[in-house]
């Protein structure tokens, strides 16, 4: 099985890649941002919780996370592999999801890290707020403190699987298809090393 977690700050292009890395790998693309934004946009009282703390660009609970998260890996089984997206974004949901995945005899096979400048990520998600309709998009104010939120909480889930020999990075600059390459290229040394 091929575990992976598509790691980097918010507008970093995580999604982007992540759906041309499920085509090819065959992997289930889980993101908690989009599950979070499936439960708002029914009113559900997940999507409720979730809506008070991510229209102020904070992170929702731990617990409430990784409960949607273990929901989601043990409805999907028999797959290939997964691509974890937006996941983890603490330390805590890494040990989490670490020992959700010794329960299921797996492990994670890497985290890459698309790697981009704060300014090109502030422009990239102003430009994202104007059609995604994502409202935590369209306020420059919400966005740095997404990422402020990104340096002080996330960074160190990368350093967490650095200890491990795990972490990997891409330079998430250039075209989706340039970067695309790197990421296949990055990946495939990485499993093919450790095989
Ligand atoms: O992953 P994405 O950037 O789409 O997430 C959007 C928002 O959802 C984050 O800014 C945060 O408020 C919330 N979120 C979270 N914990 C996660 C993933 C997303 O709190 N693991
Ligand atoms: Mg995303």
């Amino acid at each position: 099985m091929l575990n992976l977690i598509l790691f980097g700050p918010p507008g970093s292009g995580k999604g982007t890649q992540a759906e041309k890395l499920v085509a090819k790998y065959r992997l289930l693309h889980i993101s908690t941002g989009d599950l979070f934004r499936y439960e708002m946009s029914h009113n559900t009282e997940l999507g409720l919780l979730a809506k008070s703390y991510i229209a102020k660009g904070e992170l929702v609970p731990d617990a409430v996370t990784i409960g949607m998260l273990r929901k989601r890996v043990e409805a999907n089984p028999d797959v290939k592999g997964y691509i974890f997206d937006g996941f983890p974004r603490t330390v805590p949901q890494a040990e989490a999801l670490d020992k959700l995945l010794v329960e299921k005899h797996q492990t994670i096979s890497a985290l890459v890290e698309l790697t981009v400048d704060e300014d090109e990520i502030v422009k990239r998600i102003l430009l994202r707020g104007k059609n995604s309709g994502r409202s935590d998009d369209n306020d420059e104010s919400i966005v740095r403190k997404r990422i402020q939120v990104y340096r002080k909480e996330t960074t160190p889930v990368a350093d967490y699987y650095g200890q491990f020999g795990k972490s990997l990075t891409v330079e998430g600059i250039g075209s989706i298809e340039g970067i695309f390459k790197k990421l296949c290229k990055t990946i495939d040394n990485h499993v093919g090393r450790k095989a």
